[in-house]
């Protein structure tokens, strides 16, 4: 069973995924991780991030694997684990640029696809799942919220890991990337036709987790 749950920054699709994998008992697929973890490495190897070019062939060089006996699986780039280097601002405007490059997507949807053949039970997040990667997946969710609650939600996170950032930088960084994310050639963000919306704007965590469990346990029992 695949269960898709695509959505914009911030929505909270990561951690809903991550929970509703773990209730479950299905593994947990962070494909923003995958993106992030090439733009940690470009921004290692100080790439200028217009350079597509250059882009791929970090990418093309990076080694992506998870390591699937732990949860939530940890990424390992070339080796090393980078899970905790990959939530800071640097890396996510990296891997937002990283997310534009066909070639890169190419690569990526490939390698996504072959861990879910090779996982085939799993939950996995991102913004091209349902659309482009598991078109045929069992359940698709789409999760959103309005703007202003992302950036707050962001506001909240990066201040937990004590970066010093404004609520309003904040939310203009969202809407730029909102738009990098919807208007990009390949693979846009975007809600796939046969996707479950679920606005949780006004939701705590534990709705969501539930509402999309609820509606998984019940449809598959029918
Ligand atoms: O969800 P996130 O913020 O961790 O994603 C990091 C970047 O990767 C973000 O710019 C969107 C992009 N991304 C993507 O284009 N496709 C995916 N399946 C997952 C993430």
């Amino acid at each position: 069973m695949v269960i898709t749950i695509d959505g914009p920054a911030g929505s909270g699709k990561s951690t809903v995924a991550e929970e509703v994998a773990r209730r479950l008992g299905l593994s947990f697929l962070n494909t923003g991780h995958m993106y992030r973890a090439i733009g940690l490495a470009a921004r290692r190897r100080e790439i200028d991030l217009n350079n597509q070019i250059e882009l791929a062939y970090v990418a093309k060089h990076a080694k992506i694997e998870f390591d699937w006996s732990k949860y939530p699986p940890p990424v390992i780039l070339n080796g090393e684990r980078v899970t905790h280097l990959l939530g800071g601002r640097d890396v996510s405007e990296a891997a937002s640029y990283v997310a534009l490059v066909p070639a890169i997507r190419e690569q990526m949807v490939k390698q996504q696809r072959e861990i879910g053949d090779h996982l085939r039970d799993l939950v996995t997040e991102g913004r091209d799942q349902g659309t482009i990667v598991f078109p045929t997946a069992e359940f698709k969710f789409y999760v959103d919220a309005s703007p202003d609650e992302r950036a707050r939600r962001r506001f909240v996170q990066l201040r937990n890991r004590a970066e010093q950032i404004e609520y309003k930088e904040i939310l203009d960084q969202i809407l730029v990337r909102d738009k990098r994310d919807r208007e990009r050639l390949v693979g846009p963000l975007e809600k796939p036709k046969d996707a479950i919306e679920i606005d949780s704007t006004h939701l705590s965590f534990e709705d969501v987790v539930r509402h999309i469990i609820g509606l998984v346990e019940t449809r598959h029992a029918t």
